[in-house]
Order: C-alpha cells, then structure tokens, then sequence
C-alpha cells in the first residue's frame, strides 16, 4: 500500500489551533509504528499522537516511566517515515522535561528531527518554564492535565483527577496558564466531565478529551484500546469498536492448525521449478553430497511464477 497521502498536505499544530469552535470535533488516536500510523492516517485522524503509552500497548511495561527519548525517537520516526497527512505528535517521556532548561528544548528538537510536528508534555504551572523555552525554539507544545500518567507514584495511583472544588481550579488554572504560554491544545485525561467544560470554555485554545467526557474540543483514544488489542485493562471511558485482539488469535490458531495438519502450503502457495528441471533436480540435486538421486521422487507441477514482495522489504 501506497504511504498514506504522500501527496496531501501534513495538517499542521496551527490548524489544529484554529480549530476551537469551528463546530466539528478533533480526532487524535494513537499511533506508534509504520503499520498502525497508515491505519490512523487512513481512518482521517486529524492527529497521530506518538505517546509514551507505547510503554504499556506495545514494549510490555506497567507504566509510561520506563520509556526512554531514544524509544520516543525510534517510534515517531517510523510514523513519521509514512508522511501521514495527520499532524504528528511526540510525546515528551518522564525525565525529558524535568531536567534543565536547554536539555529540555534538545529533547523536545530530537522528537522533531524524528518527524514529530509537534511534541506534548504533562504538567501545568510548574512546567511553564520548558513550555515557554520549547515554543521559543519553534516547537508546538500540546499540554496535558488530569491523569497524568507520569506522575502516578506523585499521584497514588491511575486516578481521576479534579474531583473536589479545589482540584478542579487547579486544572483549569494550570490550563489557562499553558494556553497563554502558547500551547496550541491541551489533553484533558480522566476529569470530570463539569471540569472538563470548564476548561473548555476557559482557553482559546482546542482540549482533547480522554475520559473527559463530550465537552472537550476534540477526543483522543489508544489505537490498542478502540481496536481490542489491549485486555490487560479497560477504563470505563474506552469504547471497542473491534475486537482484533480475538480475531487475531483465531486467525492464529488457524494457520498452526493447517500446519499441523498438513494443509499449508498449498501447491497454489508454492514456487514451482519447470518439470523438466524439477525432475533433474530430483535426479542430480544430491549427487555431490553422496545421497542416492533415485529415492528422491520427481517433483509436480510446472512454473514459478515470481516471488511476491510481502509488505515492505521482504520477499519470498
Ligand atoms: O501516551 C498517550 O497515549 C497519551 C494519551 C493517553 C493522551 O498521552
């Protein structure tokens, strides 16, 4: 398959800025490799977020604090090797952005170098500073409130976030501090929903709701989450629209059954030697490793027809 939209324009943070109000939702969704970035791109996200949840979907980890910037590197790079039309989205691991000011914007500049067209961080008013130097070297930020996942020790755990008066202030006044540094949209992660439209209507910049509730400017969901690729846990604010998960491991379990039982390959699925070379094989293929030629028996079939390249890169 053709990359998507190589020929369309990539949708830029400014675009995703402008937005607020314009009546139609935005659509993020995650993506963290070649495949699952034409498949977002192909769906018409508006935004492909490289997030740090690549820990739990895909490297296997509890939590998003084991990734490191070379991991985020490696997987915006291989989204954004698709030239997707979706703005790409890099986001900041734990430790990227809680370390000096310079360091931080270098950090921020290899997740662009990688592709991304825009890198997200978690964090409010104790995280302006960064903001500020990032945008100050020409680098969108999205901001993130609520759950933030990197926190979850600070936290006490995956919990939402903003339940009481003073919590809910908080958030929105961490919001309205990081749309006027400049944050082009913020994610709003596990807050309730009154939160959630309070933000909202605080900032002139977009929020994208994840367990936020409908009074967000645009929603955001984990690629494995929606497709059912993910059972270890399931918020209650994921909605399946798959289940790729089940359809995998019968497909799976399909393929092992035919192997066991002889039905794959079929000669149909098999490059096949000419008769006539085929039966000369049979008779003179061995003869330089001693093995008698007559006990092989002569090949069926005619013609090979070429290797096929499967995906990109292999062929058989
Ligand atoms: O990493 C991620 O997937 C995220 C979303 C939950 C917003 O940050």
């Amino acid at each position: 398959m053709a990359d998507s939209a190589t020929s369309v324009r990539p949708v830029t943070a400014p675009e995703i800025a402008t937005r607020k109000g314009s009546g139609t939702p935005i659509v993020m969704i995650t993506a963290y490799d070649a495949p699952t970035a034409r498949v977002v791109a192909d769906a018409g996200a508006d935004v492909i977020l490289v997030g740090d949840s690549v820990a739990n979907v895909v490297l296997g980890y509890d939590n998003t604090l084991q990734v490191t910037v070379d991991d985020m590197v490696h997987h915006v790079a291989a989204v954004a090797r698709t030239r997707p039309r979706p703005l790409v989205v890099g986001d900041l691991p734990w430790l990227s952005y809680h370390v000096s000011v310079p360091d931080t914007v270098q950090n921020a500049a290899r997740l662009v170098r990688a592709g991304a067209g825009a890198v997200k961080l978690e964090g409010g008013r104790k995280r302006l500073d960064h903001v500020r130097a990032i945008i100050d070297a020409e680098i969108p930020v999205m901001g993130h409130l609520g759950l933030t996942p990197q926190s979850v020790h600070a936290l006490g755990g995956f919990k939402v976030q903003g339940r009481d008066l003073e919590a809910a202030r908080a958030i929105v006044d961490d919001a309205v501090a990081l749309a006027d540094a400049g944050c082009f949209a913020i994610v709003l992660e596990c807050v309730p929903d009154a939160v959630a439209r309070l933000v909202t209507d605080s900032i002139a910049v977009p929020t994208i709701g994840i367990g936020a509730g409908r009074h967000c400017d645009g929603q955001v969901l984990v690629f494995h989450d929606v497709l059912g690729l993910e059972d270890r846990t399931t918020p209650k604010f994921v909605r399946r629209y798959a289940e790729l998960g089940t359809d995998a491991r019968t497909a799976l379990a399909a393929f092992a059954a035919d192997v066991r039982q002889g039905r794959f390959p079929s000669s149909d699925e098999t490059y096949h030697a000419a008769d006539t070379v085929a039966d000369e094989i049979a008779r003179h293929g061995r003869t330089s490793a001693g093995a008698d030629p007559a006990a092989d028996a002569p090949r069926s079939g005619g013609g090979g027809g070429e290797p096929r390249s499967v995906g990109a890169g292999h062929s058989a």
